[in-house]
């Protein structure tokens, strides 16, 4: 999904479905980013969310997660 502002991407998320033994499926985000000038409006937490509704749709997914390095602050908060 990528989000838009005026025909500018400012926002975008991309995941990989891994599947497991039994048929659960994890959700692996392997993108999330909001550019820097419009942060802290939402962006991320809207990308998020439709990763979230879409995987409640589903009833094998197991799991969701990312990778972010430990001094990335913004990304942990
Ligand atoms: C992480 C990232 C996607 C957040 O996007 P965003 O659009 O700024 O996020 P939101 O506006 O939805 O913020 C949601 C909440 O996260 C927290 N947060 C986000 N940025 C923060 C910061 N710099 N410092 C502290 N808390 C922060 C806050 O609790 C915020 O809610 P609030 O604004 O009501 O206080 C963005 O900072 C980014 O693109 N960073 C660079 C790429 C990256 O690190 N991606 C993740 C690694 S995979």
């Amino acid at each position: 999904m990528t989000t838009y502002f005026s025909d500018v991407c400012v926002g975008s998320i991309a995941c990989r479905l891994e599947k497991k033994e039994g048929g659960a499926v994890s959700i692996y985000i392997m993108i999330l980013g909001v550019w820097a000038p419009y942060r802290r409006l939402g962006i991320g937490t809207k990308l998020l969310k439709h990763v979230l509704n879409l995987s409640e749709k589903q009833n094998n997914i197991s799991d969701i997660y990312l990778h972010v390095l430990t001094n990335n602050e913004d990304a942990i908060a």
